[in-house]
């Protein structure tokens, strides 16, 4: 895809720039940041612009909050750790584009940040309601996108002010496209998508979308369960998400005419009621009287076989219930083999990058993207709205 115009091109010296960053980061129970990836990650920006003497002023969500005002979603924990990132104190404008927030902007002196709290506090942010957009619009004279992660929401933050102000991608937008962009054209073949996770309908899409691209898709985790369930597997008590039997279907045949394999698993680990230890079972045999949380070790092996000659390789979502420690070993065996092998590899999804940071083995991956939804998306050829804003360099 062509490239952006990039924030290197923007004159900003002395001007206030509005900058709209991911900051969407995982709280632990007590309010501080889980993991700071997406924050580190847009750290050139903000010392590009830092350097360049701009004044600066970040926009981010954080959760969901549905337009009103939730302090356990303010943004206060995430400024905390940016300003201990960026070696500088960096304010926080409680109401987000009133008067306080209005004269914070108009203070800031060349190199100094100001940051607005949770935008989505205010229900104009995700109705994209050009009033709310024009007032968030006035806060800065130029708009730089560097919220990867969210570019797949056409929000006023995204899209308003984006149509309202000069505007530039940001050094992480950049390169999550240039990196993305690799597995969308021409991904150099054999292509792998290994996929896992737990939101089986909102994934479907994604493995229609990689039938015909991918030269092998193998499935995992509880994506798997409505494909065994349409063999004829026995489940035992786990649930499979009812009504999505004819886009599987459909997804079968799509792949099979593509000429795209599909390697489903052969085994499983099943998580039983009163037993202390993972009980397997091999599909084709009875089901053990529980759910199924893991592939089994034979899976493992057949997806780590169908990954070793592979050039090209895309991991979205895990393939079991990888933060319990018993069912953690088929995403971590299957990523560790991964890591011995040569090619490009790339992970992306919110769950996905946390639990290979937890489990130890992102150095499987060239690229972890940032994004959750917004990379899915990306992989899959939508176009996203708040990229589409931006002008072409
Ligand atoms: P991502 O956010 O990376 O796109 P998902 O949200 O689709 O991934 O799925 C992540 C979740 O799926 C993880 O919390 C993981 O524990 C869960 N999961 C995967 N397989 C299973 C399974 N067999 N049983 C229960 N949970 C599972
Ligand atoms: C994400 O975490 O995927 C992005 O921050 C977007 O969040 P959303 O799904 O709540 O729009
Ligand atoms: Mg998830």
């Amino acid at each position: 895809m062509a490239a952006k115009r990039s924030v290197t091109a923007a004159s900003v010296r002395g001007r206030r720039v509005l900058v709209r960053v991911d900051f969407n980061v995982p709280l632990t129970p007590t309010g501080a940041v889980a993991d700071d990836h997406r924050i580190v990650e847009t750290l050139p920006t903000l010392k590009h612009l830092e350097a360049a003497g701009a004044r600066t002023i970040l926009i981010s969500h954080l959760g969901r909050p549905d337009g009103t005002r939730d302090p356990k979603l303010s943004l206060r924990p995430v400024v905390h750790r940016l300003s201990s990132l960026l070696g500088r104190p960096v304010p926080l404008a409680d109401d987000i584009v009133g008067v306080h927030a209005l004269e914070a902007a108009a203070r800031l002196q060349n190199g100094e940040f100001l940051m607005l709290e949770n935008v989505r506090f205010r229900p104009g942010e995700e109705a994209n309601d050009p009033s709310f957009a024009a007032e968030l619009a006035r806060l800065g004279e130029v708009f730089v996108q560097d919220a990867f992660g969210t570019l797949h929401r056409a929000h006023a933050s995204t899209v308003g002010v984006a149509k309202r102000l000069p505007t530039y991608a940001g050094f992480l937008v950049d390169r999550e496209v240039r990196e993305l962009s690799r597995l969308v054209e021409a991904p150099e073949s054999p292509y792998v998508a290994l996929l896992g996770g737990a939101k089986v309908a909102d994934k479907l899409p994604l493995l229609t979308s990689l039938a015909g691209r991918a030269d092998a898709i193998l499935i995992g985790g509880a994506l798997a369960f409505p494909f065994l369930k349409a063999n004829g597997a026995d489940l035992g008590a786990t649930s499979v998400e009812s009504g999505l039997e004819d886009e599987v279907a459909r997804f079968l045949a799509a792949a099979q005419q593509a000429g795209t394999k599909v390697v489903l698993p052969t085994d499983l680990l099943f998580e039983v009621p009163g037993e202390r230890d993972a009980q397997h079972a091999d599909i084709g045999s009875p089901a053990p009287k529980g759910v199924a949380r893991d592939i089994g070790p034979r899976t493992r092996d057949q997806f780590y076989l169908a990954l070793a000659d592979s050039k090209t390789v895309f991991w979205n979502g895990p393939l079991g219930l990888a933060e319990d420690l018993r069912f953690s070993a088929g995403t971590r065996e299957v990523l560790a083999g991964l890591a011995t092998l040569s090619g490009y590899h790339v992970a992306a999804g919110g769950d996905s990058a946390r639990i290979a940071n937890d489990l130890g083995v992102t150095n499987a991956f060239q690229y972890v993207s940032t994004g959750g939804g917004a990379a899915l998306e990306f992989v899959q050829g939508v176009e996203l709205p708040g990229l589409a804003v931006i002008p072409d360099a």
